[in-house]
Formats: structure tokens, C-alpha cells, sequence
């Protein structure tokens, strides 16, 4: 039973505030805190009302805390069904989502932690001990990274030949070491500068970062023996301009038909292992061509398109866009709503992958999220504080599995 709430307000990774809530049970305590994004998708929740956090801690200390108060913390949809009830509208625009999505969180780690359980066991843990393969964010551009970096958002890595979670976080991070120095020798004036998901920000062409990076993967895997292959996000809605994408790093735009055919392009060359949003997020069609074309060679995945929204995935899932989402809980707002975007896709063969956002904490929720969702791969950097909160607990958690594998890759 909730027997406390408390809401806080907290830095992020980028110095913006957000909020963090502690619930405590009679033998139980969950903490959780929620991220914010950059290049969010217009359909997510909203994150915070427009009337600012101090407004919003005073809203729930006044109305949202006495209507939990006495609910069992493992009434999951129970809680978020109030939350969204007290909301009372259909984006969270009242309470915002990043309020639900934390009380939601905290509440199942007080109930987790009122029986004893890591938070991925008490959620119905991982039948088959997998943990999911870590998507190592290497070089940052886009909405993530100064105007000198790449149009491309994210230059990605999966060590695809890893036997752990240990194995596969080292494995990245040597790649980022080896994309670290490369980037030296190509631009010998370089600062070294990071971007907000801890991957190089350099000044750098596309093509530029895209043979670096693909070099990087290629001395890491003969280095150490584990295979590590190259993904990218383009979350390319940040270039479009009503009628094509402008990347204005390589001064060239490119309609839908030359988008397709670049990534195309860019997918044999470098053999690709994941892209996620190739297309901007109203392109159904688009994806689904996309899909057509190379899905059964490079996993195509959709983030600020489903926006981990379960009837807008279904819309996908009909004409077959991206086989892949990415899940990130505060884009819906609530556990219980993320779940069902999981269900949903899973029973679709669509593949789950768990993210962070570009603006985190030092939560470490989303590792067990990724384990007790089956989620093969988990997106969440590479390095700093913010990023290896996470890495660093699925080490502990492969420590406690009887018999840890990793998960299958498609
Ligand atoms: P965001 O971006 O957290 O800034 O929305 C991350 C992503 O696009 O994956
Ligand atoms: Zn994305």
C-alpha cells in the first residue's frame, strides 16, 4: 500500500530540470525519475504542462498525491488509470507525461522492492535469462550536436559477436576510443567535443563520419574477436522541410525517392545492421517501402513515428513499416501503456528496442525494462554518467541471472 509520495525537482543530463518521485510502501521504497527529449515526435505525450514544474509539483502535492495514497503499489493499470483520469485529457497535457510516467515507474520499483525483487523480476522477469544487446551511441549530429557536426543524428554500433553484457559494453566503448582518434587525425582541429548522448560531435561530413565509424567497427571486431556492426538514426523529421530533407552539412537535399535510395546506399556499403527512423515520421509508406526493400537484411526501426503509441503502431504494423520500435516510456507517460505497445508488437514480430532520451538521469529503470520486455537490444549510449547508469546495471543483472545468454538477434 502507497503510504508517501514525494516529487522533486532534479537536473537532467543537459542541465534542464525534471522530476524525480520517491513512493514509499510500509516495507517498500521505489525511486524513479524521467527523461526528456530533443527531437521528440509530434504525437508523444507532453512531456511537462506549459505552465513550468513548480506549478505541477504544486498541482500534485495538492490534488494528484491524496488520489494515490492507499492504492497497492502492484496495481500497475490501477495507478495509471488514476493518473490518467485526473488528467483528463488524451496527451497528458494536464499533468504531463513525464510526472505519470515517473509515479507510474516508481510505483512498480516500491512494489518490486516491498517483495524483494529486482524490478525485471517482479514485472514477470525474463523466461529464457537474455539480456539485450547494447546500441553504443558513437558520433552525435543532428539536433544533438553543433551546427559544424553531421545532419545525421546518431552513428550507432551493436557488437553483434558478443558473448556479454560485459564483453558487449567494452567492446563500445573501445569503439568510441578508436572513433575518438581517427576523428583527431581527420580534423586535427578537433576539441574532442561531445554531443548530449556522449557520442563525438565533430566537424565532420556525413560521409566523413560514416567511413570512420565503419572503420572503427572493423579494426574493434579484428582487435578483440567480437563482431561489431554499424547502425545509424537519421530522426530525419529534423530535416525535412515540408517537401525534402535538407542536409545542410553536405549542402544536398534529397526528396523521398533519393532518401530511400541513399539509405539504400548507405545500407550495402556499410552494411548496416539497424536504422532506425530513415524516413520523417509521418511516412508510412515510405517505411513500409523501405521495409520491403532491405528489411530482411538491416532491422528498420521507428521511433518518433509510433511513438511507443500501441493504435499508431497498429497503423504500421497493417502495411507492414519498420520491423522494429523503439520503446521509450515517457512518450506514452504511463508502465502499463508501454507494456501494451510491447504486447502489440511483439505479437507482431515487430522487435522491441528500449531507449533512453537524449536529456537523461542517473535512472537505471530502463535496464530492467529491456531485460523483462525481451527486448533484444537496449539503446543507451556508450559513455558518461547518465548513459552507463544503465550499462552498468545490466552487468549487475547478467551477475544475479542462474544462466545468462544474450538475446537472439533477427
Ligand atoms: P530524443 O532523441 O531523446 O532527443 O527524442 C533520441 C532519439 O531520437 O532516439
Ligand atoms: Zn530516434
Amino acid at each position: 500500500v502507497i503510504e508517501n509520495i514525494d516529487i522533486r525537482k532534479i537536473l537532467d543530463s543537459r542541465g534542464n530540470a525534471t522530476v524525480e518521485i520517491d513512493i514509499t510502501t510500509e516495507n517498500g521504497f521505489g525511486r524513479a525519475a524521467a527523461p526528456s527529449g530533443a527531437s521528440t515526435g509530434a504525437l508523444e505525450v507532453v512531456a511537462f504542462p506549459e505552465k513550468g514544474i513548480g506549478s505541477i509539483i504544486n498541482t500534485f502535492n495538492e490534488q494528484v498525491k491524496r488520489e494515490l495514497l492507499g492504492i497497492n503499489a502492484d496495481e500497475t493499470t490501477l495507478i495509471d488509470d488514476t493518473l490518467k483520469e485526473i488528467d483528463g485529457t488524451d496527451n497528458l497535457s494536464s499533468l504531463g507525461g513525464n510526472i505519470t510516467v515517473a509515479i507510474s515507474l516508481a510505483a512498480a520499483k516500491a512494489a518490486a522492492s516491498s517483495y524483494n525483487l529486482p524490478l525485471y523480476l517482479f514485472l514477470g522477469g525474463n523466461l529464457k535469462n537474455e539480456i539485450p544487446y547494447p546500441l553504443g551511441n558513437m558520433i552525435n549530429g543532428g539536433a544533438h550536436a553543433g551546427k559544424n557536426a553531421p545532419d545525421i543524428q546518431e552513428f550507432l554500433v551493436v557488437p553483434v559477436g558478443a558473448q556479454n553484457i560485459t564483453e558487449a559494453v567494452f567492446a563500445n566503448v573501445q569503439v568510441h576510443k578508436k572513433i575518438g582518434e581517427l576523428i583527431k587525425v581527420k580534423d586535427t582541429l578537433s576539441t574532442g567535443g561531445k554531443g548530449d548522448e556522449g557520442g563525438w560531435a565533430p566537424n565532420l561530413s556525413n560521409y566523413e563520419a560514416l567511413e570512420i565509424q565503419s572503420r572503427a567497427c572493423e579494426e574493434i571486431s579484428n582487435e578483440t574477436g567480437i563482431k561489431i556492426r554499424p547502425s545509424l538514426d537519421l530522426a530525419p523529421s529534423e530535416l525535412w522541410d515540408g517537401s525534402k530533407y535538407v542536409y545542410t552539412r553536405e549542402g544536398v537535399t534529397r526528396d523521398t525517392g533519393e532518401q530511400i535510395e541513399f539509405l539504400k546506399e548507405i545500407i550495402d556499403t556499410y552494411q548496416m545492421f539497424y536504422i532506425e527512423d530513415p524516413l520523417r515520421e509521418d511516412d508510412f509508406e515510405g517505411f513500409a517501402e523501405l521495409t520491403r526493400m532491405v528489411g530482411d537484411k538491416c532491422i528498420i526501426c521507428g521511433d518518433d513515428i509510433f511513438v511507443t503509441n500501441s493504435q499508431i503502431l497498429a497503423r504500421g504494423i497493417e502495411i507492414g513499416a519498420a520491423n522494429a520500435l523503439i520503446i521509450k516510456p515517457n512518450q506514452i507517460g504511463t508502465l502499463s501503456d508501454t507494456y501494451q505497445t510491447v504486447k502489440l508488437a511483439k505479437d507482431n514480430s515487430y522487435t522491441p528496442v528500449v531507449s533512453h532520451r537524449s536529456g537523461e538521469t542517473t535512472d537505471e529503470t530502463i535496464a530492467h525494462l529491456a531485460v523483462a520486455f525481451g527486448a533484444p537490444l537496449i539503446k543507451t549510449g556508450a559513455v558518461g554518467g547518465e548513459r552507463i547508469a544503465k550499462l552498468n546495471e545490466l552487468i549487475r543483472i547478467q551477475e544475479e541471472m542462474p544462466d545468462p545468454v544474450m538475446a537472439t538477434l533477427k
